[in-house]
């Protein structure tokens, strides 16, 4: 029998992946708190089930940005996806494609974003954006994704310094890659991902060097990516960037109300609310907690995303319950990337979606303004 829940997944990419690879994924920072709280709030909202209102027709479609999503969820954006499987991130991107959603590409990807769109000339496709000391990358990163045409851009923000995850530093692991017996130990065992691993190459951060023919050290892309965050980034270099990409920029990573309002109030046109999977702040709040919070900061009409811990459809729909135009995918697509690869990932995508449906129907809710409030 396949892979039926959200949890067989994970376990399928558990016994695919070497230790260490699957703790990157998997883990989160200091005591995972914040990771286990994810899942906490979620569980603990109920969604009440309204009866004998005419199911037969239920479209969880949405319309987000000036596209039609198939349905509210995009394939968020994860660094190291070529550590999954080789080529990860035109994988998850053909699949969010096939699926009818957005895919968003993360700075530290692992596949050229040119190659992305080629590959998928129609599907909504969006950029995630560190913006790092040197601001030169980023620059470059805009100019070259305007030039391929990506539908939108995403800041993240809850990154001035990278959370310890302590699994990794257990570990040793890091990027570039540092021999150990450990290390070695989990790629021995785990032949099948070491053999592709092999075949293709050790990933690189192929999005930070707008020449793919002058090659950057593994050392030096590694510096950039894990040490030179700039930290002295603030409200008032959203002006920078909005000089230099037209389309719609959403801020990633915002948990408080007054810093959704100001992200409104300087004009971005979205933002999505997120702890990163508690991989940073610990301590942070679930990110669905501050949904109501901030829907009423930001008003009725303006674009809200979540993420933390959506694994099922009923989750998407008690994030909507709680204010969320739609909900970003993480680690829910990771694993089953890791433990199949695309199909896998289709798979998971298509059971979110016909989740979504079942649970609208069992809820009375034709379309997703129908989802209410508990
Ligand atoms: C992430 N996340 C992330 N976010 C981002 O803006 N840029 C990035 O490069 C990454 N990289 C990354 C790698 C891995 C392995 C994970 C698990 C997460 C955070 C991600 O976009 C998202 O906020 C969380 O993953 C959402 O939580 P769930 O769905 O994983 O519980």
């Amino acid at each position: 029998m396949g892979n039926i829940s959200p949890d067989d997944w994970r376990q399928a990419a558990r016994k695919a992946l070497p230790r260490f690879v699957f703790d990157y994924l998997d883990g989160g920072s200091e005591d995972e708190r914040g990771l286990a709280n994810n899942r906490t709030q979620l569980n603990a909202l109920e969604l009440i089930p309204r009866v004998l209102r005419d199911n037969t027709q239920v479209s969880p479609a949405t319309t987000l940005l000036g596209h039609e999503w198939a349905f509210p969820a995009a394939v968020g954006p994860t660094g190291l996806n070529g550590l999954l499987r080789p080529g990860g991130d035109l994988s998850l991107a053909k699949a969010a494609a096939g699926n009818g959603i957005p895919f968003i590409l993360s700075t530290a990807s692992n596949v050229r974003l040119e190659a992305i769109r080629q590959a998928l000339p129609q599907a909504n496709l969006w950029l995630q954006l560190y913006v790092m000391e040197d601001r030169g990358i980023a620059e470059q990163l805009l100019r070259r994704a305007s030039a391929a045409r990506f539908d939108a851009l995403v800041l993240t923000v809850d990154v001035p310094v990278s959370g310890r995850r302590e699994k990794d530093v257990r570990h040793g692991f890091s990027v570039p890659f540092k021999p150990s017996v450990g290390l070695a130990w989990g790629a021995l065992t785990h032949p099948a991902w070491s053999l592709r691993q092999l075949l293709r190459g050790t990933p690189k951060f192929a999005n930070l060097q707008e020449d793919p023919d002058v090659p950057m050290s593994a050392q030096a892309q590694a510096a950039l990516l894990a040490r030179s965050m700039d930290r002295s980034l603030q409200w008032r270099d959203l002006a920078w960037l909005r000089q230099r990409w037209q389309g719609p920029i959403l801020l990633k990573g915002l948990l408080h109300p007054d810093d959704a309002r100001r992200a409104k109030a300087e004009g971005m046109d979205g933002v999505i609310v997120s702890n990163h999977g508690g991989r940073q702040l610990d301590a942070a709040p679930a990110p669905v907690r501050q949904l109501p919070a901030i829907r009423s900061a930001v008003g009725p009409s303006f674009p809200l995303l979540v993420d933390g811990g959506v694994r099922r459809g009923t989750d998407i729909a008690r994030c909507l319950s709680q204010g969320a135009d739609a909900v970003l995918l993480g680690r829910a697509p990771l694993y089953a990337l890791a433990a199949e690869g695309e199909p896998g990932v289709n798979q998971v995508l298509g059971d979110l979606h016909q989740e979504l449906i079942r649970t609208m129907t069992l809820m009375g809710a034709r379309s997703v303004q129908e989802i209410e409030p508990a």
